[in-house]
């Protein structure tokens, strides 16, 4: 008697799990590389260095899970800033990511207003 119900369990772990690979499996890749392109280097550079304004942060070499916890902070509204708010909102999981490895992964220069 416990047979088909260990069965039907088994079957519908299976079938959660194997939805929750297809889901990942069809999210398409992020860019970072464009989105920093087109977004982010007008104010951070493209290595996250070069600083706009004196009110612009310098990101290059800041580690991933901070940059990561600032982009979903400005993405709330928990952290406000009229220019971040702009560029976050539309941001998805993936892209904050992304978007915080690529950061990371730059050299980090020294505070220069170029
Ligand atoms: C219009 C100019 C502008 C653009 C475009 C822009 N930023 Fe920013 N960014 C700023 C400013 C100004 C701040 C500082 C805001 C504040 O005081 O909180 C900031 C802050 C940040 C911070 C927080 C840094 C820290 O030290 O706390 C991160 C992370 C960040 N930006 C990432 C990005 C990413 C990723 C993109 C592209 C998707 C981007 N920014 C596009 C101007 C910009």
């Amino acid at each position: 008697m416990k047979r088909p119900l260990l069965t039907l369990m088994a079957v519908v772990a299976c079938a959660a799990a194997g939805s929750a690979v297809a889901e990942k499996e069809a999210r398409p890749p992020v860019d970072a590389e464009n989105i920093v392109k087109t977004i982010c280097a007008a104010c951070h550079g493209e290595d996250g260095n070069k600083m706009l304004t004196p009110e612009t942060p310098k990101i290059g070499g800041q580690r991933a899970d901070y940059l990561a916890k600032a982009l979903e902070d400005y993405r709330s509204g928990s952290r406000n800033n009229v220019f971040m708010a702009g560029v976050a909102q539309p941001l998805s999981d993936d892209e904050i990511e992304a978007l915080a490895a690529y950061f990371a992964k730059q050299d980090s220069q020294l505070y220069t207003l170029k």
